[in-house]
């Protein structure tokens, strides 16, 4: 396979992106001052653009790129954006994208009120656009994605996590918007649920990909081209793919000291301390071999469709989730 970087799977969409892209400027509009200043801040910032790139490839894979691809997609990076602008306020995160985050710049309530309204902004384009079945399958999403957040929130508190809630936490919480992505994707180009469904799988597991390596970077990777930084999951108590298989492959004494590290946090946690005892155990390395594992799986999920540029596209996206430096 002639395997395809970002900006050659993003080529295969450009056009597509650019209508996309007015859009989704257009999505956010208001005539509330406040509103529109945050979201000018917002649209500065560049995103990566996978869950647009993912709706049009998919309805492309499908079918054809039509205008409910479009608003799917849209629908989608909303929802996305809004989800981040929670998120960050819930992890007390300072960045994201290499900018200072909303909750930083505008405070934390201005941001859990800018989340809702993209929320509300998603759906109503999907309202105003008759797309009923999209709604149906977001407004599950968003279900998931709440639910998700919440148990993690649970087990940071315990400090208790183990693989099988992990993988439950990631997949509520990121794999069920991408398979959204590909589900929407699909649907606006086609009804054969043979498709829809193939295309909903890929996106499963490639959001279990996708979420494992970004568990992976918070500890590997370099906060510039990241664009935010290391060892958060670290400083929140999250226990990912990487840390809870090297504690439960070390010796009972030192799993308990570096889980009282963690616990008592605050300004005293070595983070760095953290960090080796995950790599001498192998955990950035078990991880990586589980996170191709699911590419495999998304890969595989693709063979109901025939050879095609679409296909080369979403094959490649797949390696590059999982290899992916930011
Ligand atoms: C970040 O998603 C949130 C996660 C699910 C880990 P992305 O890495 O796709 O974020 P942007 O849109 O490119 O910033
Ligand atoms: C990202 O989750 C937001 C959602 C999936 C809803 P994380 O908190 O794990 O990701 P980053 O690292 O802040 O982007
Ligand atoms: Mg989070
Ligand atoms: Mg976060």
């Amino acid at each position: 396979m002639n395997i395809k970087s970002l900006p050659e799977i993003t080529r295969l969409v450009q056009d597509e992106l650019e209508i996309f892209n007015d859009y989704f400027k257009k999505s956010m509009k208001s005539k509330v001052s406040i509103v529109d200043l945050v979201t000018r801040y917002i649209l500065r910032q560049k995103g990566k653009k996978i869950r647009p790139i993912l709706v049009l490839l998919a309805s492309k894979l499908a079918g054809n790129v039509n205008e409910r691809s479009f608003r799917g997609a849209t629908l989608v990076e909303l929802l996305h954006t809004a989800t981040l602008v929670h998120d960050d306020v819930v992890d007390h995160a300072e960045q994201r994208r290499g900018f200072k985050s909303i909750n930083a710049v505008f405070k934390n309530k201005v941001a859990v009120l800018m989340g809702d309204y993209l929320l509300a902004r998603g759906l109503l384009l999907a309202v105003d656009g008759n797309d009923f079945d999209f709604l149906r399958v977001v407004t599950g999403t968003v279900k998931r994605m709440s639910e998700g957040e919440l148990l993690q929130i649970n087990k940071t508190r315990k400090l208790d996590n183990d693989e099988e809630t992990y993988f439950k936490i990631i997949s509520d919480k990121t794999a069920s918007l991408i398979s959204t992505c590909c589900e929407i994707g699909a649907r606006a180009a086609t009804d054969d649920e043979n498709k829809i469904n193939a295309m909903r799988d890929y996106g499963e597991n490639l959001g279990i990909a996708f979420q494992i390596r970004d568990d992976i970077l918070d500890y590997v990777g370099s906060s510039k081209i990241f664009g935010k930084p290391l060892g958060g999951d670290i400083k929140e108590k999250k226990l990912t793919l990487p840390l809870i298989y090297a504690l439960k492959n070390s010796s009972d004494g030192e799993a308990k000291s570096i889980l009282s590290a963690i616990k008592n946090g605050g300004k005293k946690l070595n983070v760095d301390r953290v960090i080796e005892f995950v790599k001498t155990h192998k955990g950035i390395s078990y991880a990586e071999n589980v996170s191709n594992e699911y590419a495999l799986k998304a890969i595989n999920n693709l063979s109901v469709f025939e050879n095609s540029e679409a296909k080369a596209g979403l094959e490649s996206l797949v390696r590059f989730v999982v290899e992916r430096k930011n």
